[in-house]
């Protein structure tokens, strides 16, 4: 048996954690830190810090409902669906109406504070976000005792809306530090202090300046990516940014007006809906 074989059958059957499907710390495979910890730096993101080592599993638990909405002369429905992010499945992704509304966070065993970060890297626009300073989705301060309702929520969870046809990685980060944020220092790591820019006060998230000012580590680590469909069109369209013509233009059915008879059609989306009408914002 070659060498690069013995070493491939020794990783599937030993390392990777098939037979068996345990974690080297015992835990479960689903939830082993090391593993999300190797997967992390992996993905080498140039926001994250340059060293870091997770200790703790980060779980984001999504209980989502039932969406139900007209456009483009159909009736769109996406199923509920309760789910929990793993980072460790490169195929995860989720709909838009699943990670709609703020998610249950929660993280193990660990006494001291933590700051919460949620960042999208994957912006199309480089005065809204970049690769290096993320779009801030939520950042919550000075979390006691991994109770993550009991922190200081600085910027409230906002959902994915990624307009362009890529899927956009997410990111939810837990810090560690051992001395209070001040939480009156924040704006200045927004768009270098200017507040007036595509989504007030969480453009361009300066995150490697936030860590090293707070002396924090990076303990906590998932992600989720998504992608844009028709749900993220349609909020678009109401809230003014696409025009329906915009947000139907791959869709047979459209007419204005809308025919009566049209809007008895349903159409019941898988899990991931369609990303079929994707449109650029300008
Ligand atoms: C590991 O976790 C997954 C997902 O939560 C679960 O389906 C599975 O049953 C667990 N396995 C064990 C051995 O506990
Ligand atoms: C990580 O990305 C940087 C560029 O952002 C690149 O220079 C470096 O080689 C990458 N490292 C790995 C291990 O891929
Ligand atoms: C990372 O943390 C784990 C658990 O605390 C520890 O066993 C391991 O040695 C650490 N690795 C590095 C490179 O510091
Ligand atoms: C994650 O949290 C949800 C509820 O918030 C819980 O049902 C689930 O079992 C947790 N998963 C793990 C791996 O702890
Ligand atoms: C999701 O969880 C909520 C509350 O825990 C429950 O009421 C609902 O029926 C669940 N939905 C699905 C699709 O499992
Ligand atoms: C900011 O910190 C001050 C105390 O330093 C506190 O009174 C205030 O409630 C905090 N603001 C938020 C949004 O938590
Ligand atoms: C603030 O940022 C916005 C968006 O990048 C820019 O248009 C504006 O000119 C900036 N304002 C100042 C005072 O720099």
């Amino acid at each position: 048996m070659s060498n690069l074989l013995r070493l491939t059958l020794y990783t599937l059957l030993c390392v990777g954690g098939v037979a068996g499907q345990t974690c080297p710390d015992g835990s479960n495979i689903s939830t082993c830190i090391s593993n999300i910890n190797t997967a992390a730096h992996a993905l080498n993101r140039t926001f994250l810090p340059d060293s870091f080592n997770l200790t703790t599993y980060l779980n984001v638990t999504f209980n989502a409902p039932e969406e139900e909405f007209e456009v483009c002369c159909k009736t769109f429905t996406f199923p509920a669906k309760n789910f929990s992010l793993d980072p460790l499945n490169p195929d995860q992704k989720a709909a838009h109406t699943q990670s709609a509304n703020a998610p249950t966070l929660s993280y193990g065993s660990v006494s001291g504070k933590h700051t919460l970060v949620m960042v999208d890297p994957d912006v199309p626009s480089s005065t809204v976000g970049t690769l290096a300073k993320p779009l801030l989705h939520m950042l919550v301060l000075n979390i006691p005792d991994g109770n993550v309702p009991q922190g200081q929520i600085i910027a409230r969870y906002n959902g994915p809306m990624p307009p362009d046809a890529s899927p956009h990685y997410y990111f939810f980060m837990i810090l560690s530090h051992v001395a209070e944020v001040d939480n009156s220092t924040i704006p200045q790591y927004s768009n270098g202090g200017n507040l007036s820019c595509g989504v007030p006060g969480r453009c361009l998230f300066d995150v490697k300046k936030f860590i090293s000012d707070n002396s924090m580590s990076l303990v906590g680590l998932s992600w989720m990516r998504v992608s844009n469909d028709i749900f993220v069109n349609f909020k678009n369209m109401q809230s003014g940014r696409l025009t329906e013509a915009q947000v139907c233009a791959n869709e047979p059915t459209y007419q204005t007006p809308c025919p009566d008879c049209l809007w008895s059609q349903q159409h019941t989306l898988g899990e991931l809906g369609t990303a079929s009408t994707s449109v650029t914002l300008a």
